[in-house]
């Protein structure tokens, strides 16, 4: 096959991102993670917007020259063009469109949500490619989703969070217990120590495949409130048994819904994607589930997991085959549904 550069571009949330793929094969993948959010224990847009401006040429640059490529060698643009923080989406968007009219190339958009799943069909990774169909399940600090995918650019939306992430459950369950943000990794790392089962707090109650998170976190603060005013250390004396506990019920809530996406559509593939899946919880819950029901399951290199423009960069590739262009005037989508 003939050889394709695509430049993509990834600026949806606080990760300003870069990526030259040649076909599937990713040449460079730069990111620049925005610090400055940490002292405010969450993203804070108006800050994300301005660091993406900031960004975003030098990690172009960046993407480029580690790739060894020079823009004029470029078949097309990829963007994200949502769905994200609006003033995020804005930077990307706009800089992908000025690019590809000053050389001239096609421009395409991508969907954030797409391209989480489509990581999987990225080239250079030691994980199999999942055959269609199969079922997605991003997970992160932004989003919880299942997706049946039956093809590329065949996918349905069968159940998502209807409120919080189960990133920010993670990451707002530790911000109760005193550790810094992100929390997630925190957590991990002390429930690997810990008692899942000493603390249980319930499960939410939602039909079908969709999830719910603020319930769980408004019932682990009543409880550290509860126990903090018997015991002023119990969240010290106790963390690991804690962060094991709220783990487990994290787990629990994915798990179930899992196994119900899998019963309902009898596709026993499962591929997962989003920061969350760096969790060494979940990863051993799937090698279970291969060993004891015979799902298949797949998970991307963790940096093809967490926001980057390599994901976004393969899909412009398969659209790219499709001649499926976005025109200039496409502009960028908040909301933005698979
Ligand atoms: O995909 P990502 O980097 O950014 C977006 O949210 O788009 O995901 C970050 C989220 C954070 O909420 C972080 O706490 C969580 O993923 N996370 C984890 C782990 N590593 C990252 N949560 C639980 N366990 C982990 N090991
Ligand atoms: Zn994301």
């Amino acid at each position: 096959t003939e050889k394709k550069y695509i430049l993509a571009i990834e600026s949806s949330c606080d990760d300003t991102s870069a990526a030259v793929l040649c076909n599937t094969e990713v040449l460079s993948n730069v990111v620049a993670t925005q610090e400055i959010h940490r002292q405010y224990g969450g993203v804070v847009p108006e800050l994300a917007s301005r660091a993406h401006q900031q960004n975003i040429v030098p990690v172009v640059h960046q993407a480029l020259a580690k790739a060894n490529i020079d823009k004029k060698q470029l078949s097309a643009i990829a963007f994200t063009r949502g769905p994200g923080l609006m003033g995020s989406l804005l930077v990307g968007t706009s800089f992908a469109k000025s690019l590809a009219l000053g050389l001239d190339i096609p421009l395409i958009e991508v969907n954030h949500m797409e391209a989480h799943i489509l990581a999987h069909f990225i080239k250079d990774q030691d994980t199999q490619r999942p055959e269609f169909p199969f079922l997605g399940m991003t997970i992160s600090g932004g989003h919880t989703q299942i997706v049946q995918v039956n093809n590329y650019f065949e996918m349905k939306v069968l159940g998502e969070t209807l409120d919080d992430a189960v990133g920010e459950a993670f990451d707002k369950s530790a911000k109760l217990m005193g550790l810094p943000y992100p929390g997630g990794p925190l957590v991990d790392k002390y429930a690997r120590e810990g008692n899942p089962k000493a603390y249980p707090f319930p499960k939410p109650k939602v039909e079908g495949l969709n999830f719910s998170f603020s319930g769980l976190k408004t019932s682990i603060l009543y409880f550290l409130q509860r126990e903090t005013q018997k015991n002023a250390d119990f969240v010290q004396e106790n963390i690991k048994d804690i962060c094991a506990s709220v783990q487990h019920t994290i787990l629990e809530i994915l798990m179930d819904k899992l196994k119900l996406a899998v019963k309902q559509t009898g596709i026993k593939r499962v591929a997962i994607g989003g920061g969350v899946a760096a969790n060494s919880g979940i990863r051993s819950r799937l090698k279970e589930a291969e060993e004891t029901m015979g799902w298949k399951t797949y998970i991307p290199k963790f940096a093809y997991c967490t926001d980057n423009a390599a994901m976004v960069g393969i899909v412009g590739y398969l659209k790219f085959l499709e001649e499926d262009f976005t025109d200039q005037s496409a502009a960028a989508k908040a909301r933005y549904a698979i």
